[in-house]
């Protein structure tokens, strides 16, 4: 087997390509290295930016530093793959607003190349949406609890309907993502799925505030930092460790069950940002300091997958629970606190 993992050398394309590697398949990152949330973090951008390229390459995978903009190298790159997994993206909210031309380049252009790219190799697919494209209507269903936001039913799925309420770039370019790729399911009979996906933790995620929570909430705590949290941090999302999601693409090749999937760890990981920061304190055994910032522009306060759909179609299902995942997530951090020096800002 051999899988094109766009995106490879970021948080979920490393997991993807070290899934794959153990699998004994044959692995190709294609990752053009700009994962620009770096230079805001504050993170030592260049070890970081390196870390995931040497940590698959010491693997045995194939590295190739190109542009899913740039569609004639990734029809090279792709021929002879039996899958490809499309985690490239422009993955952050803030940017979007900030550089809609590279939220719009990245998102919607590199998707279509890579869609393209499937097509005329005839290769099964998966791309990367997010439960944003639901929009932020759902935050005027919510109840205000003491520690979270709730809302009856807890669990929203598929049929519910997207973009409601305020839209940023992100929105449109997912959505578009979203769209094409159900124009190809039914146009052309691609194999393909997009996975809306819910907030994802693990190891090497350098978590920044704007994509990545978890993991910034986490590496703070370690380095004795204050949290930073927009809003009341009451806002609930059910999250999902990586190697669940990298089950989730395998679960696809297996099944090929065409479609559009919620995917996230549901009911059972279902957790407000200050019940994280508790838990996580918890597991660190330190107690962490917050600092509460207004509410962010476009914010959704609240998401829980429905997953019965991917369960059913997908025969899939999320095995890690925030306890586990969080306490491998925080002892790769301390592992690896070198690289991690967030600056304050
Ligand atoms: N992490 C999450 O919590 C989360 C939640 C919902 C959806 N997603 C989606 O999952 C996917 C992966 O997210 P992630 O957290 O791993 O993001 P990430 O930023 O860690 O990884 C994205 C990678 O894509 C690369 N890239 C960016 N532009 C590129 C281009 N033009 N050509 C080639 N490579 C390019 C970057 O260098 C980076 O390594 C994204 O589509 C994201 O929107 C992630």
């Amino acid at each position: 087997m051999r899988v094109l993992v766009t995106g490879g050398c970021g948080f979920l394309g490393s997991h993807v390509c070290e899934f794959y590697g153990k699998k004994g398949a044959e692995v190709i990152s294609y990752d053009n290295m700009t994962k620009h949330e770096f230079q805001r973090i504050g993170l030592a951008a260049k070890k970081a930016r390196d870390f995931n390229w040497y940590f698959l390459k010491d693997m045995g995978v194939k590295m190739v530093k190109a542009d899913v903009r740039n569609y004639e190298e990734l029809l090279d790159h792709a021929n002879g793959c039996n899958y490809i997994i499309h985690t490239a993206a422009q993955p952050a909210m803030t940017i979007s607003w900030e550089n809609p031309r590279l939220d719009f380049t990245t998102n919607i252009v590199g998707t279509f190349n890579v869609l393209e790219t499937a097509r005329k190799l005839k290769i099964p697919i998966v791309n990367c949406s997010t439960i944003h494209v639901y929009g932020n209507k759902i935050n005027e269903e919510l109840r205000e609890g003491k520690t979270r936001y709730t809302r009856k039913p807890q669990g929203i799925d598929e049929n519910y309907p997207i973009l409601g309420g305020t839209l940023s770039p992100l929105h449109g370019s997912k959505a578009a993502l979203d769209i094409y790729t159900k124009v190809y399911i039914d146009t052309y009979r691609l194999q393909a799925a997009s996975f809306r996906l819910t907030g994802i933790y693990g190891t090497r995620q350098f978590g920044g505030e704007d994509h990545g929570w978890v993991a910034n909430f986490a590496i703070r705590n370690v380095m004795n930092r204050p949290v930073i949290i927009f809003g009341t941090g009451k806002q609930v999302r059910d999250i999902i460790y990586a190697t669940d999601v990298c089950e989730a693409f395998h679960a696809f090749y297996k099944t090929r069950n065409s479609g559009v999937y919620n995917i996230g760890g549901g009911l059972k990981t279902a957790i407000s940002l200050l019940e994280c920061i508790d838990l996580i304190g918890k597991i660190n055994g330190k107690n962490p300091t917050v600092k509460f910032s207004p509410n962010r522009y476009a914010d959704l306060r609240y998401f829980i997958c429905d997953i019965s759909k991917a369960k059913k179609e997908l025969n899939w299902a999320p095995k890690i629970l925030p306890d586990e995942g969080l306490s491998t997530m925080i002892s790769w951090i301390k592992e690896n606190i070198n690289i991690l020096a967030i600056k304050e800002r």
